[in-house]
Parts: C-alpha cells; structure tokens; sequence
C-alpha cells in the first residue's frame, strides 16, 4: 500500500453496488483515497470533485482523476452537488492513530466533523450518502443528521463476519 492509501475495500463496494444508478451533474467524493469511487463518480456525472485530508494520498492516487482538493470534507468548497458520497472513517476509537479508518469517540467524532461541512454543499432535493457500522454508535449519527434538516433513512445494510455496514442515505 502507497502512502497509506485505504485499499478498495468491502465499504467501498458496499457504495458502489448502491450508487450506480444515480447520474446527475456534480458529484463529491469526501475521503477519496484511493480514488475508486471517484472515478466511478465520473462516469455518470458531468463534474466531479474528490476531497481528502490526506494530501499525500491524493498525490499518488491509484484511480486518478481531475479536481481533487486537499481539505477536511467539504471546507473549500462552495458547489452545490447532486450527490456527495463518503466511506466515513467510522471506527469508534480512543485516539486518531489511521485518518482512513479512526472515527474517534463511538465513530461519531469525525463523522460528525465531515457531516458538519457536507451538508452545506448539498443541493435541494440533492443526496448525501454515507456508510458507517453496527459497531459504532450509528443511531447518533443519524439523529445527529437528521437535526442538520436533512430526511434521513437506512438504505441498506450488509453483514460481514463482525459487523454490519449501514448506508445511510441524507436527503436535502
Ligand atoms: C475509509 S477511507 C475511504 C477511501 C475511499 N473513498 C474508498 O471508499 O475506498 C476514508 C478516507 O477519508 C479520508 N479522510 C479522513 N478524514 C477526513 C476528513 N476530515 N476530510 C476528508 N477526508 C478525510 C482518509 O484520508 C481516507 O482516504
């Protein structure tokens, strides 16, 4: 692995095998990584932007695509988009020791801090869809999203050896 790049992962198909019916004109990758969704983003939207805080990662993304910007989720940003997309980092963990994956206190901390930004570069009638896990206090999060004003719902759910993943679809 380069550069700490999270490697394509059960997550990311999780979001791939539920966001390839959508199309529109402006996409958001947040967390981009490796770049995987975001260039899948491109193939049905006209414009598509993939954020991350780690810059080194998008410097030598495996899936290269234009418009990527080094940032916290959505803080240099004043587009609004279609769709935004995000494999949080949602572990519930004590510290942040790995950006890809620690979502701090009951995974809620640093998701929280993405939500914060992202919702602001939601369209009207435009989605945010974002996976977390049965291991972190998921619930919160979507209490929490839906107070932002966003209608928010449970799209799917899928069950690994562990643990179970959770999309969460926000509606603006
Ligand atoms: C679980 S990985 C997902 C990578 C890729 N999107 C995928 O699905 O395979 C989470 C990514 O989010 C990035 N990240 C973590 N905190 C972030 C933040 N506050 N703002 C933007 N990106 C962040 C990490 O650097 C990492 O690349």
């Amino acid at each position: 692995m380069k550069n700490d790049e999270y490697p394509p992962s059960e997550d990311t198909f999780f979001i791939v095998d539920n966001i390839e019916n959508e199309k529109g004109d402006f996409a958001l990758d947040i967390g981009s990584g490796s770049g995987y969704l975001t260039k899948l983003l491109s193939e049905n939207f006209s414009f598509v932007v993939g954020t991350d805080i780690n810059c080194e990662v998008l410097k030598h993304q495996t899936y290269k695509t234009k418009n990527l910007i080094c940032c916290n989720s959505s803080d240099a940003l004043k587009i609004k988009f279609d769709l935004i997309v995000c494999n949080l980092p949602y572990l519930a963990t004590d510290e942040i020791l790995d950006v890809a994956t620690d979502g701090g206190h009951e995974g809620f901390e640093i998701p929280k801090k993405i939500i914060d930004s992202a919702y602001k570069n939601i369209k009207k009638n435009g989605k945010f869809i974002f996976v977390t896990s049965s291991l972190s206090n998921y619930q919160k999060l979507i209490d929490y999203t839906s107070k932002l004003g966003l209608k928010t719902r449970i799209m799917a759910k899928k069950k690994l050896f562990f643990e179970e993943l959770i999309l969460v679809e926000a509606i603006n």
